[in-house]
């Protein structure tokens, strides 16, 4: 869906908290991948995109945010413990085996719920990961490292801001995910 007038190009996202990014960040450095040509992406940007809405109006951002908020998921551990590389867009990226259920829950019921926004779920399988690179061309092996324990307690709504080097991702409202008693 697109809106013409006032329009923001919005995305809802597992955000890393800083500790995780760093290490990321730090993982991804020891990647023979990082030492390739390429668009590497800024630290502060890691994320794993949940549903990329596109360019909204903010009554559109309010009708989103409105659902959103009414959804009750449970946290999750998500295990990073390998990489992978999609040829077309040539991104190379770092993800999961296994996708906890607890995410697979919150992808479909995220999606139901933005259908109240005439928002329609992409028809591809969810493949979550975080993209670490654009435009890498032949990537080369992939090698394995120590997996990350990432604790999801929320996720987010993302504004993406063009700036000087590039682009900026905003986060404009956390959700939180309920704990199991
Ligand atoms: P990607 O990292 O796999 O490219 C912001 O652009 C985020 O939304 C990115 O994480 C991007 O995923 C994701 N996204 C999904 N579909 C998109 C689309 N059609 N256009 C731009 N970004 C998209």
């Amino acid at each position: 869906m697109s809106d013409r007038a006032n329009a923001r190009r919005i995305f809802f996202a597992l955000w890393p908290d800083d500790a995780v990014r760093q290490q990321i960040y730090d993982t991804f450095n020891q990647s023979p991948q990082s030492k390739l040509n390429g668009r590497i992406m800024r630290p502060n940007n890691l994320h794993i995109t949940l549903h990329f809405i596109g360019n909204v109006s903010d009554e559109k951002i309010n009708c989103l945010h409105q659902q959103a908020r009414q959804l009750a998921a449970e946290s999750f551990v998500l295990n990073l413990d390998h990489y992978g590389y999609f040829y077309k867009p040539r991104v190379f990226w770092m993800g999961c085996h296994q996708v906890p259920d607890n995410l697979k829950k919150l992808y479909k019921e995220l999606g139901i719920l933005f259908h109240g926004c005439n928002y329609e779920v992409e028809n591809r399988p969810y493949a979550p990961h975080i993209t670490l690179m654009r435009k890498l061309n032949r990537p080369g092996d992939l090698e394995s490292f120590s997996p990350i324990s990432w604790q999801l307690n929320d996720f987010v709504m993302v504004e993406s801001v063009t700036c000087a080097e590039g682009v900026e991702y905003k986060v404009l409202q956390r959700y939180p995910l309920l704990h199991p008693l």
